[in-house]
């Protein structure tokens, strides 16, 4: 896939990177490898057990991936998914708990695949989009990003979003909108710059720092945790990313991009805050895709999603 919008990459299988990946999962293949000759062995320990105690007791739980794991959670976690609909909080420590589990080895990826080296003759290098599943309720997938690779700043409007950075270091700029002066603030103003801009709306910076796996799960919500956010990678990194629900034209789910301007930029009639907060303020511009944005789709190779 050449360039689309984070939400059209969603549910996308690419040719063209699922050979890359294919080329790539030798790890993978060791994963799956190595599940069978653990399955071996507990099948030859479960004959031992049968021949004891005439009853073969099979322990489900070694059985099952962390990927069918977080598969079968989400389908339970977000089973009301909808529009602004938020888990309850124990659906969300029980998905949080199982992406705290899930580590690259186990799940097949290596910063070694091609698609973390960046070619040297792009400014923008490629973000690769593993698609997992995806499904009315929920997606999950994993973003591939290069050394300096940018997820530019967007919304996910209506949705709970879990991000689980698997390796590498990440910069996380995240915003939400600012409601109580909402109001003024999403009105069309005129800057105090000679350029035109058609509106802003004052955020404020929820996160603004460097992440370095292993880590903890970030989730964010439709109206807190920085809805709007901006990925930058330090260094070739890979995130888990779980939305609930997906993004959805139809249903009013776009996903939209943002231009930010720190808040002392422009000035805008009836808002205003404390001197000290105002470095914690930015205003927000909807903008059109960036065209330098590339993500190349591919399906995930690693193992396998059964649905029950
Ligand atoms: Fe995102």
């Amino acid at each position: 896939m050449g360039r689309a919008t984070l939400a059209d990459i969603k549910g996308k299988d690419l040719s063209a990177l699922a050979k890359e990946t294919k080329t790539n999962t030798g790890d993978t293949n060791k994963v799956s490898n190595a599940n069978k000759n653990r399955n071996n062995t507990s099948d030859s320990r479960g004959k031992k057990s049968r021949r004891r105690h005439g009853k073969m007791i099979m322990p489900a739980a070694v059985l099952v991936s962390p990927v069918q794991r977080l598969f079968d959670t989400c389908k339970d976690v977000f089973a009301l998914s909808g529009t602004g609909i938020v888990p309850t909080p124990d659906k969300i420590e029980q998905l949080r708990a199982v992406l705290d589990e899930i580590h690259p080895a186990n799940i097949g990826l290596t910063p070694r695949m091609p698609c973390f080296s960046p070619p040297s003759y792009q400014r923008a290098p490629p973000i690769t989009y593993l698609h997992i599943h995806e499904c009315e309720k929920f997606s999950m997938g994993i973003f591939c990003l290069p050394p300096s690779g940018v997820l530019p700043l967007h919304n996910h409007p209506g949705m709970t979003v879990f991000s689980k950075l698997l390796f590498g270091t990440m910069h996380i700029k995240s915003y939400d909108w600012v409601v109580d002066v909402s109001s003024n603030a999403s009105a069309v103003v005129t800057p105090s710059e000679t350029v035109q801009h058609p509106a802003v709306r004052l955020a404020k910076v929820k996160v603004d720092s460097d992440l370095t796996a292993p880590c903890n799960t970030s989730i964010l919500y439709p109206a807190d945790g920085g809805n709007m956010h901006c990925f930058t990678a330090v260094t070739a990194c890979a995130v888990l990313d779980v939305l609930g629900p997906p993004y959805s034209d139809p249903e009013g789910r776009h996903c939209a991009y943002y231009y930010d301007y720190p808040f002392t930029k422009l000035s805008v009639d009836g808002v205003t805050v404390p001197e000290e907060e105002k470095d914690k303020h930015a205003w927000l511009e909807e903008r059109e895709k960036p065209e330098d944005l590339v993500v190349v789709g591919a399906s995930y190779t690693g193992l396998e999603i059964v649905e029950k």
